[in-house]
């Protein structure tokens, strides 16, 4: 099993540049598949979810070739087949992605119904409801979404109830051939959302409004290849600012849009942190004592769910209390009772953590529970005295390309070692 250990306190400072975004890249991928041909996408991360993706696309019979560690040529002309089964459903929720490109490509998908994951339930009943006001028709088979259009897909208007990321992009893509034109209300707003809505685009779509909560889609008959650089990864970025934030010496993050991380950068600056903005990203340093913040999680422009638990662990070191309000995902405090582990004094109240800051934090073994909450304990564990050993780090190499080495450069003394026996099993 491979582990991080930590050894804390080291002076973290320097220069560090974010990938392209994982949460963009995955949607982009599988909208090529509506795009027959060669698409070429630059920026894209390295990391184990774009692998996964790229299985899916393969096994619907596409070719995927690196062309280097950042940019892919994906060949969709020869995708013959609608099917993505559960084990690579199982292995990354996004894989459900390639339902609305599989619909409006060959008219219907065959998606293996994804279950929950650490995270909370994590349901896809948004995408099926807004995919059938535009004629699609499902069946639950054996675990399996069949979807089929018998009598072809024609716009409509869609509200949906909560401003769902993956349901927005699946119908942004599903709708793109359909007859008439299609309305997303409520729609999702994510940097992502804009970033797909301009590949698609430059195919030759035609989508109005993505980055508002009304998008609206023109059918077009068809899509063809393009060359597109994957946007900036405003998480990896919010990640490395946290660092900075939490250690105080200067930390230059670059490769990303600070507009992106607006909400985050101006709740650390309440916490007493300096953020200088650049237009390729910002420098964070700290002299003054963090101070206590509440934040509560809401979809984009408000704060990144995805951001919750790395500002945990700066709250837990903060002079005073905070609230902090999880209003995204039911399931997303379980890094709290690890830092608690390390010294945090953090209570969870159903959605609620109260965060009471602590002093000082203290290396011991910890279990990453999921992507963001396992970069929250590396964050608690470069501050913590001694040595902290992180196991569960599959989790964070989903999303975060060369972690270790990213942080090393900084200063940080950090390895990734293999060691012998699972202390979290039975
Ligand atoms: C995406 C991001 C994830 C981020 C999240 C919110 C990717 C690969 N992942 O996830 O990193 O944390 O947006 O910014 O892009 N829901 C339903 N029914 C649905 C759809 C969603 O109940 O049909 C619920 C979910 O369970 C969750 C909430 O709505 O509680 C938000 O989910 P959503 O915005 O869809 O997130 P994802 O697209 O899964």
């Amino acid at each position: 099993m491979e582990v991080f250990q930590i050894e804390g306190g080291h002076p973290i400072t320097g220069q560090v540049t974010v990938e392209g975004a994982k949460n963009s890249a995955l949607k982009l991928m599988a909208a090529t598949i509506m795009a027959p041909g060669v698409t070429t996408l630059t920026n894209v991360p390295n990391i184990s979810d774009v692998h996964v993706m790229g299985k899916v696309l393969k096994r619907l019979g596409a070719s995927v070739v690196v062309v280097d560690e950042h940019t892919l040529e994906i060949d969709t002309s020869t995708v013959d087949r609608w099917e993505t089964p559960y084990e690579l459903v199982a292995k990354m929720r996004a894989s459900t992605a390639v339902l609305g490109p599989l619909i409006a490509r060959f008219g219907r998908a065959v998606v293996a119904m994804p279950g929950g994951c650490n995270i909370g339930a994590r349901k896809i009943d948004m995408h099926l409801l807004g995919l059938q006001c535009l004629g699609v028709h499902f069946e639950n088979e054996h675990g399996d979404i069949n979807a089929s259009i018998p009598n072809g897909m024609h716009g409509d208007t869609v509200t949906l109830d909560f401003a769902s990321v993956g349901a927005t992009e699946n119908l942004m893509m599903a709708s793109v051939f359909a007859e008439g034109v299609t309305t997303i209300d409520n729609a999702a707003r994510e940097p992502e959302i804009v970033d797909l809505a301009n590949m698609l685009n430059a195919m030759g779509a035609r989508i109005s409004g993505a980055g508002s909560p009304l998008i609206e889609i023109e059918g077009v008959r068809e899509l063809h290849p393009v060359k597109h650089q994957v946007v900036g990864d405003r998480i990896e970025a919010g990640t490395y600012v946290a660092v900075g934030a939490l250690c105080g010496d200067p930390v230059r993050v670059s490769g990303f849009n600070p507009l992106h991380l607006g909400l985050v950068l101006k709740k650390y600056e309440q916490m007493g942190i300096t953020i200088e903005r650049h237009h390729d990203g910002c420098t964070v340093s700290r002299t003054e004592p963090l101070r206590a913040c509440d934040i509560q999680t809401l979809p984009f422009p408000g704060f990144p769910t995805d951001m919750q638990a790395q500002t945990m662990t700066l709250l837990a070191l903060a002079q005073g209390s905070s609230v902090v309000t999880e209003n995204v995902f039911e399931n997303r405090f379980i890094a709290a009772s690890e830092l608690n582990r390390m010294g945090a004094d953090i209570r969870i109240e159903g959605h609620h953590a109260v965060v009471h800051g602590v002093e000082r934090l203290q290396g011991t073994q910890v279990k990453s529970p999921d992507l963001r909450g396992g970069a929250a304990l590396v964050m608690a564990a470069l501050a913590a005295e001694g040595t902290t050993t992180i196991s569960g780090i599959s989790h964070i190499d989903r999303g975060y390309e060369h972690f270790c080495e990213k942080l090393t450069s900084l200063g940080a003394k950090i390895s990734r070692i293999e060691i012998d026996d699972d202390p979290d099993e039975d």
